[in-house]
């Protein structure tokens, strides 16, 4: 990923939000020196966005489509109330065990629930409403996923596509992914049922609000 924010004013904008959890900073180093890919990651700054949007919303159901090695499930999960609840799909069982890891140590380990395999199977597997869903899984599959996941979402609920900007590259498509991202751009502007703000924010993200 290349950033299209400059990194002295990343740098700068992280370090005027709020302090992560112990046990995000303990995912995040993990994830830096044993991952491959560690910037699929969220990371300080999106983490804490994603938490904002959690309160904002009142969320008590979230569902995740992408759970890597756990961050934003475990920054979203400590933002959830009491008796919230969190579903992450992963399909990686690799990366589901090093999650469960970070989980179980997790004092909302309880909200949280991980549903492991292809996500387009597991999202037919649940009952919604959800308040917010947060996307951020193979991009090939946004449009497939941004389909089904609204059904599954309330009205008026949020969702979070992630990497929409995807390095700049939707200005110039070249892979498959560039081109994927396009038509999920594209497909989220012309969809009627939804209005959408996209923020330039570290790789592009799209709030999408259902009416
Ligand atoms: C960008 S990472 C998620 C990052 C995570 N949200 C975080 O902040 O740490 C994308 C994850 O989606 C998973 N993934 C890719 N294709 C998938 C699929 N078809 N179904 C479910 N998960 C998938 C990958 O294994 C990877 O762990």
């Amino acid at each position: 990923m290349n950033p299209i924010v400059p990194k002295d004013i990343e740098k700068y904008a992280r370090t005027h939000c709020g302090k992560p959890s112990v046990l995000r900073d303990e995912i995040e180093a993990y994830t830096q020196q044993h991952c491959a890919l560690p910037q699929m990651m969220v990371g300080h700054l999106q983490g804490n966005l994603l938490a904002m949007l959690v309160k904002l919303t009142d969320a008590h159901r979230v569902l995740e489509i992408g759970l890597f090695t756990g961050y934003s499930a475990v920054a979203m999960a400590e933002a959830l109330p009491e008796e919230g609840e969190l579903v992450s799909c992963e399909i990686d069982p690799k990366h589901a065990k090093i999650a469960q890891g970070f989980i179980d140590k997790c004092p909302q380990r309880n909200k949280i629930t991980i549903k492991l395999g292809p996500a387009i199977e597991s999202l037919k597997s649940l009952n919604g409403p959800f308040d917010m869903i947060f996307i951020d899984a193979d991009k090939e599959s946004y449009g497939d996923y941004y389909e089904v996941a609204l059904g599954l979402l309330r009205p008026g609920g949020l969702m979070v596509a992630d990497n929409v900007l995807w390095s700049g590259a939707v200005l110039h498509p070249q892979q498959k992914s560039d081109h994927a991202l396009v038509n999920f751009n594209i497909r989220v502007l012309e969809d009627h049922r939804v209005e959408q703000v996209m923020l330039t924010v570290r790789d592009g993200i799209l709030l999408i609000r259902k009416k």
